[in-house]
């Protein structure tokens, strides 16, 4: 099979969206693309540069040192997956803590940010054979992607999924917090000026509250098929 396409995964946050890309990445030998680390790689220069001062990001002096910034990935074989740099340094483990997690949708709103964002992705998906996961995928990133999926399940599972995950790593965590949190990350994400989260009218939507991992990825697998077979 040598026709290859773009596929474009966005949705709410904790849903299990990078999971899916990433089997579905492994499964058709695409690259597998997090858009959402690369919004967290400049909020890590952001903070490092002190351009986050009590929740207010100085977008102007960001704007200005967008220039200074470069993000790539490498394969990091022992995890089996890319780690993400910011200028050369290796971030992976810094862009998933805390305080990045908390500034990460200030700095995902600023235009300029997302401008020059959107302009790498695409780079990356010029020989097609991509897959990508984040918010904004199949609206702006690859409207023309042959196949685009709207991931969801309800607050409620995708809060339980990771309360179960943090109690797993030994932390003292409340339920109520994390669904608190999930629901607010989902207001900022749907009602965002800039790319608001949204189901492009042309997406599959796939619910996986109620499916084990292979039969998500065969649920994806075979809207491939459909697609490759079709032309
Ligand atoms: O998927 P994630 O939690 O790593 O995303 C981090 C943040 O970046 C989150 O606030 C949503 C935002 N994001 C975005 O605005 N557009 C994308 N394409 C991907 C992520």
């Amino acid at each position: 099979m040598n026709k290859k396409i773009i596929i474009a995964i966005d949705g709410h946050s904790s849903c299990g969206k990078s999971t899916v890309a990433r089997q579905v990445a492994h499964a058709l030998q695409y690259n597998y693309v997090d858009s959402g680390s690369m919004y967290r790689a400049v909020t890590l220069f952001a903070l490092r540069n002190k351009l986050i001062i009590n929740g207010l990001v100085d977008s102007n002096r960001l704007v200005e040192m967008l220039p200074l910034i470069s993000i790539s990935f490498k394969y990091n074989p022992e995890e089996q997956k890319s780690d993400t740099y910011l200028n050369g340094e290796n971030v992976e483990k810094e862009i998933r803590g805390l305080e990045v997690s908390n500034n990460v949708s200030l700095v995902a709103v600023v235009k300029e940010v997302r401008q020059a964002m959107v302009k790498i992705q695409q780079e990356m998906g010029r020989e097609k054979g991509i897959v990508m996961d984040g918010r904004d995928i199949g609206t702006v990133v690859y409207p023309q992607a042959e196949l685009k999926i709207f991931m969801t399940t309800s607050p409620q599972i995708r809060a339980q999924r990771r309360y179960d995950e943090l109690v797993g790593k030994g932390e003292a965590v409340s339920f109520d917090e994390i669904l608190k949190n999930v629901e607010e990350r989902d207001f900022i994400d749907q009602n965002r000026e800039e790319s608001p989260l949204r189901k492009a009218s042309d997406a599959v939507v796939l619910d996986n509250g109620n499916m084990s991992r292979n039969e998500q990825l065969d649920w994806v697998l075979s809207k491939v098929n459909e697609i490759l077979n079709d032309n």
